[in-house]
């Protein structure tokens, strides 16, 4: 293993999965094989984040609100391909001790798909060892906006006082309201953007940007990219 300080390891990191069609293209397969191949990379980074033991949540960029643009053969391979993991991997993910959350609308989603997800939540509950926060049918704005919408709702039942509305009463109507804030953002393929991932929860996050197309990711571009995260001085604002 590279040189990793294992006593300051991101508490939480975050990853943009990209470059499945790029991947695809470069090997002359269709994109729905690229995002089957990019399905190993995840069970590679959980294997990773697993081993390191002190890596508390990885989140991971799974279907956005935008991905609904995408043909429909697409979108459907890729929820085919979610539901197989889960059939697949839940029990070894369970026998981990890894707690999964799923952030994002349920409105949207097949009732499948929906008992799936539901099933996965449920079966790891009480499991500590790790949380997986998978985000589906998710973008940023549309939690910040969904969390507005719950405080109007009880602000106007009367639960709720406008002075009480602080960082910290918004933070607890987010999707997962658990989850600490991101360390470590994790983008494959070259790409600066963030595509409306997190946006509440990155303020203060390292963006480590990896060539790497995110089928070819693998244990050793995790542990690059915490030595990156490891080599910057965080200052919150401070000095
Ligand atoms: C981005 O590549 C990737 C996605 C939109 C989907 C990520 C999904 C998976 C890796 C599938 C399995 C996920 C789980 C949690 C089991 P892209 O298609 O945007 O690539 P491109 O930019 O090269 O076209």
């Amino acid at each position: 293993m590279r040189e990793l300080d294992l006593t300051r390891l991101p508490r939480h990191i975050a990853i943009i999965m990209d470059g499945n069609g790029r991947w695809a293209d470069k090997h002359g397969l269709t994109r729905a094989e690229g995002h089957e191949a990019g399905a190993k990379s995840v069970r590679a980074s959980i294997e990773a984040c697993r081993e390191l033991q002190g890596v508390e949540v990885l989140s991971l960029y799974a279907f956005s609100t935008e991905n609904w643009r995408r043909s429909e053969a697409e979108v459907s391979a890729l929820f085919g391909l979610l539901s197989k993991y889960i059939h697949l991997e839940l029990e070894n993910i369970h026998k981990e001790g890894i707690r999964v959350r799923i952030m994002g609308r349920r409105e949207g989603l097949s009732e499948r798909v929906l008992s799936d997800l539901e099933y996965s939540e449920t079966r790891t509950r009480d499991n500590r060892q790790m949380t997986l926060n998978v985000a589906i049918n998710y973008g940023g704005r549309a939690e910040i906006a969904d969390a507005a919408r719950r405080l109007a709702r009880e602000a106007a039942a009367g639960a709720l006082r406008a002075e009480d509305v602080d960082e910290e009463a918004f933070a607890r109507r987010l999707y997962v309201p658990e989850l600490p804030d991101v360390d470590l953002l994790i983008r494959t393929s070259g790409e600066m953007r963030l595509s409306n991932f997190m946006l509440w929860q990155v303020s203060y996050a390292e963006i480590v940007t990896l060539g790497v197309l995110w089928p070819d990711f693998r244990k050793r571009h995790l542990h690059e990219a915490i030595e990156r995260y490891q080599k910057r001085q965080r200052r919150f604002g401070g000095r």
